[in-house]
């Protein structure tokens, strides 16, 4: 049976690096605080000016330079595109000298890039395409209240990207199962209030915790832990793979100790559990990506053995992939 497989992979973080002392400095907490609750050392912010898209490209870009050719569709997953209207991957695919190829944003905040491969996998499967370019892209700090504690310790911003052709299921890179859900009774768990047709910007003065993006982290934990336990069961249970016979667990970095909990509840070990979280923060949509990058820049895993992907997000969304590496 033929499958999809990742051929190319990139990624673009901002230069800039913000510590949690540059960040004590101005808000009541502490790097002790931010370290030991979240993991997190450090993320990356974008200068003033530098967009979602302008981060797509450059990921994508490097993909496709990985990949070794063009693109035939492609797929941008974030919570923060360059304008409300319109989507952002159609400008994104023209600036990569894409040509007339058809683009389209997926919105699925955290669970995003899980969701547009999993879309991307079908468009393969369908014939639809052939090399799809599937984008993880945000600035998160476009959403995020400076001056609110709870969150705006924990974001970054970044951009991952991979390439997919169709392949052979045994193939390096082959995905080989996959697991969406969402539960929209959750919506108000994390969102940002106004900006939509709701409460449209424009109506009213509106509050800061309205403008915002806000989440009530202590129930969102407990969700992003049981959701992620139970989706990488069923990927895992559809590929006929065993929890324990993952090598490399890959989790959307939200929290250390969620991905911690995750690995506990599946019997995945800390030795197979690789991600970023300390030096990019969460990225939301780019989060899988880059730690997909940064696990293969450091080579930690051998062609052929099996890697995990896990993703909770904002909807409430959530996904899994079963990768052969
Ligand atoms: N610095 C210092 N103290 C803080 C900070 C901070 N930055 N933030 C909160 N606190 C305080 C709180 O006020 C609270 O004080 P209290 O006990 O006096 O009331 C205390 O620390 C504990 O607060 P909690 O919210 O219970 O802290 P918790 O350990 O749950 O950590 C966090 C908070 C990091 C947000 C965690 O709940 C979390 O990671 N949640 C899930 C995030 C997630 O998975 N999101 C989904 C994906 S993201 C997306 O979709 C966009």
């Amino acid at each position: 049976m033929s499958a999809a497989v990742v051929c190319g992979i990139g990624t673009c973080l901002p230069e800039r690096v913000v510590s949690n002392d540059d960040l004590a400095a101005r808000l009541d907490t502490s790097d002790a605080w931010i370290r030991s609750r979240t993991g997190i050392a450090r993320r990356r912010i974008v200068e003033p000016g530098t967009s979602t898209g302008d981060l797509a490209v450059a990921a994508g870009q490097a993909a496709l330079d990985s990949a070794g050719h063009g693109a035939d569709f492609v797929l941008l997953a974030t919570t923060t595109p360059d304008r409300p209207c319109p989507a952002t991957a159609p400008e994104v695919a023209h600036r990569l000298g894409l040509g007339e190829v058809p683009a389209m944003d997926v919105s699925a905040v955290c669970s995003g890039f899980v969701y547009a491969v999993t879309v991307a996998r079908s468009l393969v499967a369908s014939g639809t395409c052939a090399r799809p370019l599937v984008i993880g892209a945000e600035v998160y700090t476009s959403i995020i209240d400076p001056l609110d504690r709870d969150t705006a310790v924990i974001f970054g911003d970044g951009a991952g990207a991979v390439v997919l052709r169709e392949g052979g299921a045994a193939e390096s890179g082959a995905l080989r199962a996959v697991d969406l859900g969402s539960d929209g009774s959750g919506g108000e768990l994390i969102t940002v209030v106004a900006g939509g047709s709701r409460r449209p910007r424009a109506d009213v003065e509106l509050p800061r915790s309205q403008r915002y993006f806000r989440m009530q982290g202590r129930t969102v934990y407990r969700h992003a832990v049981h959701r992620m336990t139970a989706s990488s069961r069923l990927a895992l249970e559809r590929a006929g793979w065993s929890p324990t016979s993952v090598r490399a667990f890959v989790g959307h970095q939200a929290n250390q100790r969620i991905l911690d909990a995750v690995g506990d509840r599946l019997g995945i070990g800390a030795p197979h559990r690789f991600g970023n979280i300390a030096e990019v923060g969460n990225t939301a949509a780019a989060s899988i990506p880059l730690a997909l990058a940064d696990t293969a820049a450091r080579d930690l895993v051998r062609p052929g053995e099996r890697s995990l992907l896990t993703a909770f997000g904002g909807g409430l969304t959530w996904g899994s992939i079963a990768l052969s590496w």
